[in-house]
């Protein structure tokens, strides 16, 4: 169908569709007998900001699935450039016949408030408890608070503030990995006046 201006859509069927993606590396287990391990997950976003909150979505035969239900604990670990291929590689093995950790070459270090360890060389840990689970079809949402929260101290900038651009963070789109590109703004800079010319 045209559109006003000449554009032009076309209709697919309904399905997630909504990109990018952060793929993420969810560690789970660590305790109550379950040894630690890893699944890469893409459905996941921040739901909510007081209590800050996240949500991940997990098919039920997931080997993961049992863990989070079991100990209501996880940590989200945000990748970047450098663990894209541990990233792939946790989401198409299973731990229930390997140890992800160590055949992805990846660290685990004490969280500081979760059992699950978290993996060291991401830049960003998030640790979680799970305060709501929702069978939603395919997919068990777990909707969790966020407990405690670690960062690599080298991407930090001298203003205490966080910088992507240091680490290369993922996205995941239709199916493929991308990395960050350009920052084209800031917060707000829609609204804000621009600075005179010469100051
Ligand atoms: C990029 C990517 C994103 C994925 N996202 C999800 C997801 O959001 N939910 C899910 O249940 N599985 C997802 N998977 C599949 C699981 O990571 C995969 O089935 C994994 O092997 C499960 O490991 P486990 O059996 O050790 O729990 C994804 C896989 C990839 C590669």
């Amino acid at each position: 169908m045209t559109h006003r201006k000449g554009i032009e859509k076309q209709t697919w069927k309904p399905g997630n569709v909504l990109s990018p993606a952060p793929p993420v590396l969810v560690s789970c287990g660590g305790a109550q007998g379950w040894k630690p391990n890893l699944i890469t997950i893409a459905w996941a976003g921040n739901v909510c900001s007081d209590p800050p909150m996240l949500s991940i979505s997990v098919r039920p035969e997931r080997y993961s699935h049992e863990m989070i239900e079991a100990m209501r604990e996880f940590v989200v670990n945000v990748p970047s450039l450098r663990q894209a291929k541990a990233v792939d590689w946790c989401g198409v093995v299973s731990g229930r016949s390997v140890d992800k950790f160590a055949g992805a070459g990846l660290t685990p270090a004490p969280a500081l408030k979760v059992h699950p360890p978290i993996v060291l060389e991401c830049p960003l840990n998030i640790e979680c408890r799970v305060r709501q689970s929702l069978e939603l079809g395919s997919h068990t949402m777990f909707v969790a608070e966020v407990v405690a929260v670690q960062v690599t101290t080298e991407l930090m900038d001298g203003k205490g503030q966080f910088r992507p651009d240091r680490c290369g963070l993922l996205a995941f789109a239709n199916g493929q990995y991308f990395t960050l590109g350009r920052r084209i703004g800031r917060f707000g800079f829609s609204v804000r006046k621009r600075r005179a010319a010469g100051r």
